[in-house]
């Protein structure tokens, strides 16, 4: 009997498929139980001697891990971004990594336009004003924030949800420019966007909203140099990774003025303690990693988790592999 780990309770939909398959006898569950994700020693000793696990974001599997435990065949991600993984040592070990993209697309980019708009409209700003109860009259000039509609909106990664993002930018009539290294030139065209060089979004653009992997050539993609390219009354959105941003640079944008704010589901560190000087600025609305949490969304992503994760271990091919070289 396959032994698959869990590093967390999943959605309902998820649970079902995985109780169900233990209890036909063809796998046995190990269940991290707790709310926060395990600490290293607690990780290392959940995935020993098993066959498979389903592994989040905050599990950083890395090859000497992978080589303690040369059983494991598959990891499947719940998330569609893996870089928690190490995947080149997963590949070079034939170990399955799988993730979950697709669903979570549109899901992701509601709340990165929910973040630009609460950004460019002062939404948070103005509903902590009314429930500290310094509401006193109508003013001409309170809480004065950007338009969205008519504005340029920058799309960087122009994948699968960059692409849904800027569908909705069209909703707004906005202009839409997108930097992609590998850029698909058809889609530019049929959504009516500009594709553009970096500096070129970065110099235009009135919100500039990240949606990249995270790799080593993303890291720190947006930095010092690339705050000071941004307009002063530009709003950064970040519903990719934290580490795309350097966040000392970001902060110091931020203060000085040389933006005017930002929107962050994600953040480097992530969790971000809550004194770090980032959280302090009124300018600046963050929610945790929280984009692809509506309920129908993490239901289907944690029944593809599961499915995937099976498939593997059935000796399918599972749906949904982002290194399907290991299969042959
Ligand atoms: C993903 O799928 O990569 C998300 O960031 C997790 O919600």
């Amino acid at each position: 009997m396959a032994k698959v780990a869990l590093t967390r309770i999943l959605p309902d939909a998820g649970m079902a498929l995985l109780k169900e398959a233990e209890a036909a006898g063809e796998i046995e569950l190990d269940i991290w139980p707790g709310d926060l994700p395990p600490d290293r020693e607690a990780l290392v000793a959940l995935l020993h001697g098993c066959d498979g696990a389903i592994v989040l974001v905050t599990d950083p599997i890395g090859a000497e891990l992978l080589d303690a435990e040369p059983q494991i065949r598959v990891l499947s991600q719940f998330a569609v971004g893996y870089d928690n993984i190490d995947l080149t040592a997963a590949t070079a070990r034939g170990v399955a990594v799988c993730n979950t993209p697709g669903v979570l697309t549109e899901t992701t980019a509601d709340l990165a336009w929910a973040l630009l708009m609460a950004s460019a409209r002062r939404v948070v700003e103005g509903a902590d004003y009314v429930r500290a109860g310094k509401w006193q009259t109508w003013g001409p000039t309170l809480l004065m924030g950007a338009d969205v509609h008519h504005a340029t909106l920058g799309i960087v990664g122009f994948g699968r949800i960059g692409k849904e993002v800027a569908k909705r930018g069209r909703g707004f009539d906005m202009r839409i420019l997108a930097f992609d290294t590998m850029p698909d030139e058809q889609a530019a065209a049929d959504l009516g966007i500009e594709l553009v060089d970096l500096e070129t979004l970065l110099r235009e653009s009135d919100f500039v909203s990240l949606h990249c992997a995270l790799t080593a050539e993303t890291r720190h993609l947006i930095d010092a140099d690339a705050l000071a390219l941004m307009k002063p009354t530009a709003i950064l959105i970040n519903a990719a990774r934290g580490p795309v941003v350097d966040t000392d640079a970001l902060v110091n944008a931020l203060q000085t003025g040389a933006i005017a704010g930002a929107g962050l589901d994600v953040t480097d560190p992530e969790p971000i303690p809550a004194d770090h000087p980032l959280v302090g600025l009124q300018n600046v609305v963050i929610v945790p990693h929280i984009a692809s949490a509506s309920i129908a969304t993490r239901g289907k992503m944690a029944e593809m988790a599961a499915q995937n994760l099976l498939a593997v271990l059935r000796g399918e091919r599972p749906a949904h592999i982002v290194n399907p070289e290991v299969l042959s």
